[in-house]
C-alpha cells in the first residue's frame, strides 16, 4: 500500500511504502535511524541488519542526506516520537542520489539560509512555520464563511493609491501609470456596498525602505469589511477573528508549536475581549514607562509598541489616532475632530502591530475635502467617491497583516521565516 506519512498511523501494524527524502540519519554496526520526511511530515525508519537484505542495509548506512527514496516497511506505535508511529523498514529503493547537500544538520548564517531559501523550505523548523501559515489562512476562511462573509478579490495592478503615494510601485500599463496595489480596500468598500459583508486575502506591496524584522515588501493581507457597521463593531469582529485563528492553531497544529518550542501559555491567555488603549492614553502611558520626550500627534515606532504591548498579555488595541498621521480615508471622531474613529491592533511579546482598521467616511463632501488635502487629486478617485454618493452607509474594515500574525503565533523573530519567498529591501532571490 503506498502512502504518506501523515497518513502512516491508520496502517498501524501493516506494511506500507511511503516516497520520502532523507533528511537525516544515525547509524551503529547493526542499526541505522532514518529521519524521513515526505512534506506531509516526518517519521523514523529502523533498519536492522538482520532484518532486512545486506543491500538494503548498506543502501541505508550509505544513504546521503536530501537522497529521495521509496521506503516499505511496517508501521508501528512509538510513545517515544513526537509524531507517535515509527516504520520498521523491510525494503529501501533509491530515485534520486543527492550529493553535497548545501544545508547541512550543523548551524548556518542567516543570509547563506536565506541565499538557499529553495532549499531551506523543506528544514523542519520552517516546515512548522508555513504549516501553521497555512492553518491561519484555513481558518480565516472557515471564519468568515461562518459568518457570512462573501470573498472577493481586488485587483493587484491598480490606477490608485489606498495609502499614501509615497511607498508605491510604479509599473506601465501601456500607455497609463499604474501601480501594485498596497492594500485592496477602496475595492472592498465597493464590495461591501454590492455584497454586505466581504473579506479578501491576496498579495499587496509596500516599496518601504525599512529594514526592520517587521517589514516585507511584498506580503499577503486578510481585508474584511463591512457595510452598517461601525467602529466599535468592527473591534468586536477583529478580537474575535483573531481569538478563533490562534485557538485553531493551539488545536490543529500541536506537533509544529512544539517543533518551534513556542510558549503555549502564552497562546492560551489570547480569547476576546482584548483591551482598548486610546492613542492619549498610550501617550500617557509611554511617558510613565521612561519615553519623557514623546509628544500628542506623533505616531510610534517599534519600541513603542512593544513597551504598551508589555502592559497586556492579550493583543491590545489601541484607538482613535491624531487624524494627522492616518490615513485620509478615516471618520473623524464625532465628539473631537483632531482624532480618527480607526485602531491598530498590537500583538504581545514584541510583534507590532498586526492590525491596522478604522471606520470610513461615509460624508461625499467630508471625503471630497480630505482626499484634496492628501493631495490625491484626479480621475482615478471617481468611483469611490461615487460610492458615497448612492446610498452611502456607515461602514468600517481592517488589514491583518499575515505574516507578523504567523511571526507573533509560530514565536519565530523574523519576518523573513513566515513567507515561502520573502522579499525584502535587498532581496528578490530566489
Ligand atoms: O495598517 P495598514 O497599512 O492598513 C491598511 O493597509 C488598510 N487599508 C487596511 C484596511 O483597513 N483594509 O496595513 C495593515 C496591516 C498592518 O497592521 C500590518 O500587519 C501589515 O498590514 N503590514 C505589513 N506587514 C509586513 N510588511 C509590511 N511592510 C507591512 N505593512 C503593513
Ligand atoms: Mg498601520
Amino acid at each position: 500500500m503506498k502512502t504518506t506519512i501523515s497518513q502512516a498511523p491508520i496502517y498501524n501494524e501493516q506494511s506500507v511504502t511511503i516516497g520520502a527524502w532523507l533528511a537525516n540519519k544515525r547509524s551503529s554496526g547493526k542499526i541505522a535511524f532514518l529521519q524521513l520526511r515526505d512534506g506531509t511530515g516526518f517519521i523514523q525508519g529502523v533498519v536492522v541488519k538482520n532484518d532486512v537484505s545486506e543491500e538494503t542495509f548498506q543502501l541505508a548506512k550509505n544513504l546521503t542526506q536530501e537522497s529521495s527514496v521509496y521506503i516499505t516497511g511496517k508501521i508501528v506505535e512509538d510513545t517515544r516520537s513526537p509524531f507517535g508511529y515509527e516504520m520498521q523498514v523491510t525494503n529501501i529503493e533509491l530515485i534520486h542520489e543527492s550529493t553535497d547537500y548545501p544545508i547541512t544538520p550543523k548551524e548556518h548564517g542567516t543570509e547563506f539560509l536565506m541565499d538557499h531559501r529553495h532549499l531551506w523550505l523543506r528544514s523542519k523548523k520552517q516546515h512548522a512555520v508555513m504549516k501553521i501559515r497555512n492553518e491561519i489562512i484555513r481558518a480565516t476562511y472557515q471564519f468568515f464563511n461562518d459568518n457570512d462573509y462573501v470573498k472577493i478579490d481586488p485587483p493587484i495592478l491598480t490606477g490608485s493609491s489606498a495609502e499614501g503615494t509615497t511607498e508605491l510601485f510604479h509599473t506601465k500599463y501601456f500607455d497609463e501609470e499604474a501601480y501594485l496595489s498596497q492594500s485592496g480596500q477602496l475595492y472592498m468598500e465597493a464590495a461591501a456596498m454590492a455584497f454586505g459583508k466581504v473579506f479578501s486575502f491576496g498579495p499587496t506591496f509596500r516599496a518601504e525602505k525599512s529594514k526592520t524584522r517587521r517589514h516585507l515588501i511584498e506580503f499577503w493581507m486578510i481585508e474584511p469589511e463591512m457595510a452598517f457597521v461601525d467602529h466599535d463593531e468592527s473591534l468586536e469582529i477583529q478580537e474575535n477573528y483573531v481569538s478563533f485563528i490562534v485557538q485553531s492553531v493551539l488545536e490543529n497544529c500541536k506537533l509544529e508549536l512544539n517543533t518551534l518550542d513556542r510558549d503555549i501559555s502564552k497562546l492560551e491567555k489570547v480569547n476576546a475581549p482584548f483591551p482598548r488603549i486610546s492613542y492619549d492614553a498610550a501617550i500617557e502611558l509611554l511617558k510613565e514607562k521612561g519615553f519623557t520626550d514623546i509628544e500628542w500627534g506623533e505616531d510610534f515606532g517599534a519600541p513603542h509598541e512593544t513597551a504598551i504591548a508589555e502592559s497586556f498579555d492579550k493583543p491590545v488595541f489601541i484607538t482613535n489616532y491624531p487624524a494627522e498621521i492616518k490615513a485620509f480615508y478615516m471618520k473623524p471622531d464625532p465628539d473631537r475632530s483632531d482624532v480618527v474613529l480607526c485602531a491598530d491592533l498590537i500583538a504581545p511579546e514584541g510583534y507590532g502591530e498586526i492590525i491596522g482598521g478604522s471606520q470610513r467616511i461615509d460624508d461625499l463632501e467630508l471625503m471630497q475635502e480630505r482626499y484634496q488635502q492628501h493631495g490625491l487629486t484626479g480621475d482615478a478617485y471617481q468611483w469611490y467617491l461615487e460610492l458615497r454618493q448612492y446610498g452611502s452607509v456607515p461602514h468600517s474594515g481592517f488589514g491583518l497583516g499575515l505574516e507578523r500574525t504567523v511571526a507573533w503565533i509560530s514565536g519565530v523573530e523574523h519576518v523573513r521565516e513566515t513567507i515561502p519567498f520573502p522579499r525584502l529591501l535587498n532581496r528578490l532571490y530566489p
